[in-house]
C-alpha cells in the first residue's frame, strides 16, 4: 500500500470550491442528541482553517449513523430486530431520520470556527446545489448527512459525480471512513482531482512508517476480546514486529492453545489451531510472542464482582477479566527498551474500574516508554484518554475499524483513490 499522497498543500485551492470529506460521525446522547465528544469535529479544524485562509470556498460532507436510506430498508432492519411489520410506519422512519441530521454539527462547527457554517438540507439536491453555487471564497457550508442517500453506501457512480460536480477540487480529511469504499470516500476521486487532508496525511505519515520503515525493536501490543477480530492483524504483524503481546479476552484462546485451563474465560474454541499456528510461526520467525502469565478473574461477568488472582490454570467456576501483576511487569519490561509501539484493545475489562489496572499501566508503560507511540483508534484510544495518558502518546488514531484495517495491511479505498506523491 503506499501512503505517499498529495496533500492539500500540494493543490492550489485558492478561490476553488473544496469538497471536503470529514468524519463527523459524532456520538451523541440518545435522548436529546447532544454531541458527547467534539474530538472528530476539533480534528477537522486545522485542514478547514488552512483551506478557508487559502481562499477556498468549502463544501464539507460527512456521514452520521447508519441510516436507513430507503423506507424499505428501514422496514427490513426493525424486522430484522424483531418488530412486526406491520406496525413499522413511515413516520418512524422519517423520526430516525432526523434524529441522525448533521444540523447540530453545523451548528458546533460554527461556534468552534467562529464563523457561519452555511448548512444544506440535502445531499445534491436543490439545495445543496444552490447553496454550493452561491458559496464564495473564504465561506463554508456542510451537505447533510450523506447516508441519507442511497447512492452513498453503494458508491453509485452517478451520486459520487453529484457530488463531485458542486466542486473542483476533493480533499479526504475523514480517516475513520478511508476503509469504506463509498461514493464520498473513493467514488468523488474519479472525477476531481483528490488530495489528503492535514488529518489523514498524518495518519498515513506516523501510521505508515511504522508499518514499513520503524524504529526497532517494534513492539506490537494487541488485546480486545476476540481473537477473530484480529486475526490479519496478527498474521500481518508477525512479518513486521520483534515482539508481539497478547492481552484482553482473545489472550484465553491462546493460553487454551498452550494447554491451560481457562475456566469460565472467552474462549473461541474454532481458533485453536490457529493461535497454535501464531506461537509455532512466532518462534520458527524470532519474533518474541508474549502471553499472560497470571490473571485477575472473578466468579461473573460484573463490575462489582470479587477480583482473585491466578496464576497458572483457572478453575472451572472463574473467568479472566484482566493481567496479573506479574504480566503487567513482564508486559511493561519488554515495551521498556522499545523504538516503535503500536498498541491496539486494551488489556482486560477496563470499564470496570477493579479490572483495569492492566490496561492502566500498559498505558503508563507506553507513556514513559520513550518510543514512537501509537494508539490505535476504538477502546485502546478511549482507554488512554479516560486514564490521562493521552498527551503522552505520539499519537491517537481518530479511526476505529479504519487503523484496524491499516495494522492488517489492507488497502484503504479512501487512501487508494488520492494522488500519489
Ligand atoms: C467510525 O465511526 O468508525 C467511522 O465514522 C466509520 O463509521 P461506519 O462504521 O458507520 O462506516
Amino acid at each position: 500500500m503506499n501512503y505517499s499522497k498529495k496533500t492539500v498543500y500540494d493543490a492550489d485551492v485558492k478561490g476553488k470550491k473544496v469538497l471536503l470529506r470529514c468524519d463527523f460521525n459524532v456520538p451523541q446522547d440518545k435522548k436529546t442528541g447532544e454531541i458527547t465528544s467534539d474530538k472528530r469535529i476539533v480534528a477537522a479544524l486545522p485542514t478547514i482553517r488552512y483551506l478557508l485562509d487559502q481562499g477556498a470556498a468549502v463544501i464539507a460532507c460527512s456521514h452520521l449513523g447508519k441510516p436507513a436510506a430507503t423506507f424499505e430498508s428501514y422496514v427490513k432492519k426493525q424486522v430484522e430486530k424483531g418488530k412486526n411489520e406491520a406496525d413499522i410506519t413511515r413516520e418512524d422512519w422519517e423520526k430516525s431520520l432526523r434524529k441522525l441530521t448533521l444540523a447540530p454539527v453545523a451548528a458546533h462547527l460554527s461556534e468552534l470556527l467562529g464563523q457561519e457554517v452555511i448548512f444544506a438540507s440535502d445531499t445534491i439536491g436543490e439545495d445543496a446545489k444552490a447553496k454550493a453555487a452561491a458559496l464564495q471564497p473564504g465561506q463554508i457550508m456542510l451537505l447533510e448527512n450523506l447516508r441519507f442517500a442511497k447512492g452513498e453506501t453503494k458508491n453509485d457512480p452517478a451520486f459520487a459525480k453529484a457530488l463531485a460536480d458542486m466542486a473542483e477540487i476533493y480533499v479526504s480529511d475523514a480517516f475513520g471512513t478511508v476503509h469504506r469504499a463509498h461514493a464520498s470516500t473513493a467514488g468523488v476521486a474519479a472525477y476531481l482531482p483528490a488530495y489528503s487532508g492535514m488529518l489523514v496525511a498524518k495518519e498515513l505519515e506516523i501510521m505508515g512508517k511504522a508499518l514499513d520503515n520503524p524504529v526497532r525493536p517494534f513492539v506490537a501490543v494487541l488485546g480486545g476480546a476476540k481473537v477473530s477480530d484480529k486475526i490479519n492483524v496478527i498474521n500481518n504483524l508477525l512479518e513486521k514486529a520483534d515482539t508481539i503481546i497478547i492481552g484482553g479476552g482473545m489472550a484465553y484462546t491462546f493460553k487454551a492453545a498452550q494447554g491451560y485451563k481457562i475456566g469460565k474465560s472467552l474462549l473461541e474454541a474454532d481458533r485453536i489451531d490457529y493461535a497454535k499456528d501464531m506461537i509455532a510461526k512466532a518462534e520458527e520467525k524470532g519474533v518474541k510472542f508474549l502471553l499472560p502469565v497470571d490473571n485477575i478473574c472473578a466468579a461473573e461477568f460484573a463490575a462489582e464482582a470479587e477480583p482473585v488472582l491466578v496464576e497458572g490454570d483457572i478453575s472451572d467456576d472463574l473467568m479472566g477479566m484482566d493481567i496479573g501483576p506479574k504480566t503487567r511487569e513482564l508486559f511493561a519490561e519488554a515495551v521498556r527498551g522499545a523504538g516503535t509501539i503500536v498498541w491496539n484493545g486494551p488489556m482486560g475489562v477496563f470499564e470496570f474500574p477493579a479490572f483495569a489496572e492492566g490496561t492502566k499501566a500498559m498505558a503508563r508503560a507506553l507513556a514513559e516508554s520513550g518510543a514512537v507511540t501509537i494508539v490505535g483508534g476504538g477502546d485502546s484510544a478511549s482507554a488512554v484518554e479516560k486514564l490521562g495518558f493521552a498527551d503522552k502518546i505520539t499519537h491517537i488514531s481518530t479511526g476505529g475499524g479504519a487503523s484496524l484495517e491499516f495494522l492488517e495491511g489492507k488497502e484503504l479505498p479512501g487512501v487508494a483513490c488520492l494522488l500519489d506523491k
